[in-house]
Formats: C-alpha cells, sequence, structure tokens
C-alpha cells in the first residue's frame, strides 16, 4: 500500500478502504507520510467528501491513534457533553453540577478557547486556585467521592487529529463535514463515557453559520456514535447572539453561579435545561424530557445544583467562597457603555465580532501560548427582539484599559443590526437529532 495509490482513490471520487485509511492515519501519525501528500489528500477528501463508511473508518483511526481514556472504575452511565462553540457559552459550569446533582456521575474533559470562542476550561481558571490540572487517578476519585470532576483534555487523546488539524488549519480544508465530524467523534470516543449528548451551535457566533450545514453535521456525528455503540444525541441550537448576558471568563462564572441561583437568563435556562433532559434521558434518568427539565429546574430551585458547583470548586482546591460572593472574582476596571445611535428594535448580531472583541481586549487567545485576562469581556443587555431608544446601552464593554475598551465600540457597534420595525425574538433550540 502506498500513500500515492490512496491520493489517487480519493481523488477520483471512489471509496477508500478500512487499510487504505487506517494505513494513512498511522503512517501520517508516526511521520511516514510528508504533510505535501497528506495536504494532497485532505483536500481531495474536503472536494470530494467521504462516504459514511469512510467517515466512521476515520474516525475510528483517530481515536485508536492516542490514549483511550478508562472511566470503568466509576460505577454507572457516564454521559459526555460536548458542545461545537459559542460566544457566552457557559453552559456546562451550569448544567453539569445540575446533572450530578440528579446522581448521575459526570466526568468532564475540556478544551480550553482559541481564537473567537473561549473554553470552559479557561473560565474556571478564572475562580481563584481552582485547579482543572488535575491528575486522571484525582480526577476518577472526585467523581467516586462526590460524582463530578472536570479536567483540561488529556494531550495524548486522538494524536493523530492533533497533527491533521494543525495542518487543515494551514491548507484551507478546516471546514469539511467528514473531516470536522471524524475530529470531534474522534475525541469524544477516546473520552471514556458511555454516551455522549452534542451541541451543535448554528449561526453568526458559531463554527457553522449555516444551518443546514449543521443539520448534516450533527446527523454526521450521530451516526458516528451509533456505529461506535455509543449513543449519541445531537441538539442544534442559535448562536446568533450571545448566549446570556455574559462573554468573557470570569463574567461567565459569575453568570453561572448567578444561573444556579435561579437567576439565570431566559435563555440560559431554557439552553441548560434542554441539553441537561437530553443528557439525563442519555444516563436512563427517564425517557421523558419535560419530567426532565422539571427535576432539573427543582435542582435549580433547592439550590442543590448550587452545592454541587460549590463542592467541586473545593474538591478542586478552588476558593468556593465565590458562590456567595462573585465579587471575589477578578473584575475589570473599566464598564464602558455602547449606546444606540437611533431608536428601534435589535434585529441582529454578528456574534462572532463580540467573540472577537473579547479576545482583542485580552480575554482570549491568538496562539496557544498566549495568556488571558479573566476579567475583561462584554455584557449585552439587549437582544434581539428588544425595542431600544436613542441613548440607551446596548452592551457594556468590560476593560482593564479605556483605551483597549474604546478601541473596541465602532467594530461592535456595526456588528449589531437595528431595525425600525418590530423583530421577533430568537429561538434558542431549533432541533433535536437522534
Ligand atoms: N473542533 C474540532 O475538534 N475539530 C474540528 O475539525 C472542528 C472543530
Amino acid at each position: 500500500m502506498n500513500i500515492n495509490e490512496i491520493i489517487k482513490t480519493k481523488r477520483d471520487q471512489k471509496e477508500l478502504t478500512t487499510e487504505q485509511i487506517d494505513f494513512f492515519v498511522r503512517e501520517y501519525s508516526l511521520g511516514n507520510i510528508p504533510d505535501y501528500q497528506a495536504s494532497s489528500l485532505l483536500m481531495a477528501i474536503y472536494l470530494n467528501g467521504m462516504s459514511e463508511k469512510e467517515i466512521y473508518d476515520l474516525t475510528v483511526a483517530m481515536t485508536a491513534s492516542g490514549e483511550i481514556v478508562d472511566l470503568s472504575q466509576i460505577e454507572g452511565i457516564k454521559v459526555d457533553k460536548h458542545s461545537t462553540g459559542g460566544i457566552g457559552d457557559k453552559v456546562t459550569m451550569v448544567v453539569m453540577p445540575l446533572v450530578a446533582s440528579c446522581g448521575v456521575p459526570v466526568a468532564k474533559m475540556s478544551g480550553r478557547g482559541l481564537g473567537y470562542t473561549q473554553g470552559t476550561i479557561d473560565k474556571l481558571d478564572s475562580i481563584p486556585n481552582f485547579r482543572t490540572d488535575i491528575e486522571m487517578d484525582e480526577f476518577i476519585r472526585n467523581v467516586k467521592r462526590i460524582g463530578i470532576a472536570l479536567m483540561g483534555q488529556s494531550e495524548k487523546v486522538a494524536l493523530a487529529d492533533k497533527k491533521l488539524y494543525a495542518l487543515r488549519d494551514v491548507t484551507a480544508t478546516v471546514e469539511s463535514i467528514p473531516l470536522i465530524a471524524s475530529s470531534i467523534m474522534s475525541k469524544k470516543l477516546a473520552a471514556g463515557c458511555d454516551k455522549i449528548l452534542l451541541e451543535v451551535t448554528c449561526g453568526s457566533g458559531a463554527f457553522m453559520e449555516d444551518e443546514v450545514r449543521a443539520r448534516v453535521l450533527a446527523r454526521t456525528m450521530v451516526d458516528i456514535g451509533r456505529k461506535a455503540r455509543k449513543e449519541t444525541i445531537a441538539v442544534l441550537t442559535n448562536m446568533n447572539q450571545p448566549l446570556g448576558k455574559y462573554a468573557g471568563n470570569a463574567l461567565e462564572v459569575k453568570e453561572a453561579i448567578e444561573t444556579l441561583k435561579g437567576n439565570g437568563e431566559p435563555d440560559v435556562v431554557r439552553v441548560c435545561l434542554v441539553l441537561g433532559a437530553y443528557m439525563l434521558k442519555l444516563a436512563g434518568v427517564d425517557d421523558n424530557i419535560p419530567n426532565n427539565i422539571k427535576l432539573l429546574q427543582s435542582k435549580i430551585d433547592n439550590g442543590e445544583g448550587l452545592e454541587k458547583f460549590k463542592e467541586l470548586i473545593s474538591r478542586q482546591w478552588g476558593d468556593s467562597r465565590v458562590i456567595d460572593d462573585p465579587e471575589m472574582l477578578p473584575k475589570a476596571k473599566y464598564r464602558i457603555p455602547l449606546n444606540s445611535l437611533e431608536a428601534g428594535y435589535i434585529a441582529g448580531f454578528d456574534a462572532k465580532v463580540i467573540g472577537q472583541a473579547v479576545v482583542n481586549l485580552g480575554g482570549g487567545r491568538l496562539k496557544k501560548e498566549d495568556s488571558i485576562d479573566y476579567a475583561v469581556g462584554i455584557e449585552t443587555v439587549k437582544k434581539i427582539g428588544d425595542e431600544i431608544k436613542e441613548g440607551e446601552p446596548i452592551l457594556y464593554i468590560h476593560a482593564n484599559t479605556e483605551t483597549q475598551g474604546l478601541l473596541q465600540i465602532e467594530t461592535l457597534r456595526s456588528s449589531i443590526k437595528i431595525s425600525k420595525e418590530p423583530v421577533e425574538k430568537a429561538k434558542e433550540i431549533l432541533d433535536i437529532i437522534e
């Protein structure tokens, strides 16, 4: 077998065999296939697509290229949750304690942010002393002891994906559904959980702007999960505006705490309850989604979800006093309003611009090694469909230098659409794909 033949097969729109895919993933990981040949194959895949069988084979080969996490010591059905990312996405910090407070074990590995989306690990790092860099044995011990643990994703999981993703990033081959689906699912299959709940975001603040493509991605990933005997459900959500009020690390932790206290923004609460309800369904708690939503709501009302988050923070060395006093979180020096120049209704946001503004303020990374200012971010006070008067604030910029804050105003302003006519409120949940 040789790589030249493999490239030719895909170039000529023929199906690759399992052996050809295994050969490519193994030999590229070992450094025996140069980047120029791997790029050529990636471009052929990008242009010609892959069959269901090829996508599954690629996922399995990438899963096998790294460590497979063993969570078998933890009793019960472990359900993983993954989001394709968005702006102001604090869902994991709310849903995981809520689900754990229902008695379902939560063993969650999360990523750091890169580019315009921030990762859960960075957000949690804004809690004083909280440690996400714990070892696997401590992670498993914590789930057994308190029913929940969160850690940074192991660098050793799906090693081939790491190398291939870096190559895709510089060869214009990221936006291929077979490559995205196999990349995400190879890491999920290696993460050791029994079932998988995916949130596939779509809209201006998401990786997939187009709803049709987001649906295809969701369906492709659900099918991979089924074939791998890890039942998978995808919830398609709208990311045409930031979720909730805040985007930015410490600000989102504060909002997650407020949501668990029962003071959440309606959109955050809805997304968290629906995602949590499907996680409970996967965990075998109840197939009835309205019942699961009621159960999760009761865990907000009786404070058990909040208590679980507090326990998680203490157990992972963090200062859990932030739960009672969120003002202990890093706080920016300036809160600069962006006022509307006209009266009307908010018709839309370019949510990516809001994510980018958080990065520009220092709250995200352009390169993996960049450090983060946890305090900064954007507070959105008006959402799609809200009425606005001239001179009223649409959002506030939380900045640590006034110049940095003021510099964001014009780009942010141009990312907001205002209509003279009333506009319908945005729907958060677009579909469920099982
Ligand atoms: N996230 C991933 O992990 N992989 C992709 O290809 C795209 C988004």
